[in-house]
């Protein structure tokens, strides 16, 4: 099956999807894999570009934001224009009357994963996920464990299977990340991508491919500065 495209003609990534609306309205759900801070910095990016945000975290995605982040509970809910309680079944976004272009589960652990594949809908987060499947609208999963148990791989390729994009936060190494911090905003990137959502938040492909087709920017980038790599990259 697959899924209606909400997506933006996407400049970025050059896809051709001119015809298609841009994503405005998200539903976000944090659940409790580590990476909480992938969430978090996926919904400050929405804010900053002004794209609306239904935000649902789950019980353990509130314990692993305390567990890893300095932020509080109260600071991430209010990085979307709406938060609901992972409990509250009858939320709006619980309804495939409620207008969401799209949701993506960022980190998404191994539970909430199971629950989608196998349609189980006992919280507001695999509800409405379950929800973007049956209105056939864009869902994004963020799945975070390693080593991968053969259930973990099924539930995956069921979800894909059914048009589900899947996104493991995996790091590039074509970009020279040299923090934690560019990891995270090359998760986030290609997860907005995901959505057609136009963003700068790292070097692109094409930029990099210049580090290794001149000479000064090679030399550079066998050594340690990263101010030197980054004008490499422009040159
Ligand atoms: C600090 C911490 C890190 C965790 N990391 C993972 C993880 O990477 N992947 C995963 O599937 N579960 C992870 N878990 C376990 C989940 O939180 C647990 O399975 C939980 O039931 C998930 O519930 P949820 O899907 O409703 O958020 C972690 C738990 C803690 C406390």
């Amino acid at each position: 099956m697959e899924h209606r495209s909400i997506i933006s003609a996407c400049g970025c990534c050059g896809n051709d999807q001119e015809s298609s609306p841009k994503a405005k309205k998200l539903i976000v759900a944090i659940t409790g894999a580590t990476g909480s801070i992938l969430g978090i910095r996926f919904l400050e990016a929405l804010q900053e570009l002004g794209i609306e945000a239904h935000v649902v975290l789950s019980n353990w995605g509130e314990r692993t934001i305390k567990i890893e982040t300095d932020y509080t509970i109260n600071e991430v809910r209010s990085l979307g224009s709406t938060y609901y309680q992972c409990g509250n079944q009858a939320a709006p976004v619980s309804s495939g009357s409620f207008p969401a272009d799209g949701m993506v589960i960022i980190p998404c652990s191994m539970n909430t994963l199971a629950g989608l594949a196998h349609g189980l809908a006992d919280n507001l987060i695999v509800r409405s996920a379950d929800v973007m499947l049956k209105e056939q609208r864009k869902l994004v999963v963020v799945p975070r464990e390693t080593p991968l148990n053969t259930i973990h791989l099924r539930n995956m390729l069921t979800l894909s299977e059914m048009g589900v994009s899947i996104v493991p936060p995996m790091p590039a190494f074509y970009n020279h990340p040299e923090s934690l911090d560019d990891f995270i905003r090359h998760i986030v990137a290609r997860t907005l991508d995901q959505f057609g959502i136009e963003n700068d938040l790292t070097v692109r492909w094409g930029a990099t491919r210049r580090l290794h087709s001149n000479s000064t920017a090679r030399r550079v980038t066998t050594g340690s500065s990263t101010a030197d790599a980054k004008l490499a990259i422009r040159e």
